[in-house]
């Protein structure tokens, strides 16, 4: 039976529910692909910190050693930013291996290069991670723009946002103490600006655009706000007029072709759809041709909703190379 060798790229939140996931699932994943998988190596940027087990599988702080792995065939990659993250997947790719990332600053500037590089060597990108956590929109998409078009993509696209606005209303928490929590739950990122400034729903957004309407708005032109302004007296007075805030993305295709988008945050009342959508949970309702709106409602951040899609990207691939599954 044949051993599949994967490495992970940042053994934080979603690293190590990635690594728990692959032990978990080892054997079942064995028997339905009939390939054993095995982490041979985790990168991590301090080796001094301390981790959890993780028996047999090197853990290092240079990527030649990652690339140096025999027979290494898929990447996952979880961690920050725009670079090194961009140069390793293109070493990865250029290696032969297929990646999966959770990255969203890196993939919305970057998407176009990865996958054309991905194709020209024969390999496969999975990027559901990047976008709304758990929530399956990527396949979702890809799936229905096989005869849909979309002209309107609409939703709560940052978890952490919407985690601290719920516990604003419901827990009168402070915006830092809710936000404190977020970070410990794993839904914030260790820096969580981009989270309160709106930019992280504004990358997930460019991710949706590229691939809905393929194309990105011109960045400079988007409309971006954050929750960071709205203070637990504002989410109080919204609530006693009946109203409640949400950390909306949008993006409308109109009919002369120009995209415009926007993010930052709404009052919204209980006939909106994005109301009654609370805590950790995102929300994604695209509007199309022929099926009319269709709404996706799930966990939009933490360990193992992150992590999971990740590893079923890594099936898909599988099951695509093995020729029994569609769509990556
Ligand atoms: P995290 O808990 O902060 O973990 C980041 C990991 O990356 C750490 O292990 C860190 O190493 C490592 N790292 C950072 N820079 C590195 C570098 N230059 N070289 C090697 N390793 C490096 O972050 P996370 O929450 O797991 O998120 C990881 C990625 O997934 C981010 O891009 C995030 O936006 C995305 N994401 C997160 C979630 C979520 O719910 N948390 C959901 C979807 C997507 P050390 O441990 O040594 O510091
Ligand atoms: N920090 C992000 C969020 C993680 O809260 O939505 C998921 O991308």
């Amino acid at each position: 039976m044949a051993k599949l060798r994967a490495a992970i790229l940042g053994y934080g939140t979603v690293g190590q529910g990635i690594y728990r996931i692959l032990q978990d699932k080892r054997e079942e994943l064995h028997r339905s692909l009939g390939l054993d998988i095995e982490v041979g190596a985790i990168l991590v940027n301090d080796l001094e910190k301390p981790r959890p087990d993780t028996p047999g599988v090197l853990i290092t702080d240079n990527f030649d050693d990652i690339l140096a792995i025999p027979g290494l065939q898929v990447v996952f990659e979880a961690i920050v930013g725009e670079e090194p993250a961009y140069g390793y997947l293109c070493r990865a790719i250029d290696k032969g291996c297929h990646v999966i990332t959770a990255n969203k600053v890196m993939f919305s500037r970057y998407h176009i290069d990865l996958h054309e590089r991905a194709k020209s060597k024969g390999v496969y990108i999975g990027y559901e991670a990047t976008t709304a956590g758990g929530v399956p929109v990527i396949k979702t998409l890809k799936n229905l723009l096989q005869v849909n078009s979309v002209q309107r993509i609409q939703g709560i696209l940052n978890g952490t946002s919407n985690y601290i606005l719920t516990s604003m209303r419901t827990d009168n928490s402070a915006f830092d103490e809710a936000l404190r929590d977020a970070q410990a739950l794993g839904y914030a990122e260790a820096d969580p600006y981009n989270d309160v400034s709106g930019m992280d729903a504004f990358h997930k957004l460019m991710i949706l655009s590229a691939l809905a309407f393929d194309e990105q708005p011109e960045r400079g032109e988007v409309d971006v706000k954050g929750i960071d302004t709205i203070t637990l007296e504002d989410v109080k007075r919204a609530e006693q007029e009946g109203l409640r805030y949400r950390h909306v993305a949008e993006i409308v295709r109109h009919p002369d072709g120009r995209l415009e988008a926007s993010v930052g945050p709404q009052l919204v009342g209980p006939d909106h759809p994005l109301y009654a959508i609370e805590g950790v949970n995102n929300a994604v309702a695209v509007d199309t041709n022929y099926i009319g709106t269709l709404t996706l409602v799930g966990p939009g951040a933490g360990m193992y909703p992150t992590a999971s899609v990740m590893v079923e990207d890594y099936a898909e691939i599988i099951g695509k190379r093995a020729g029994f599954m569609i769509s990556i």
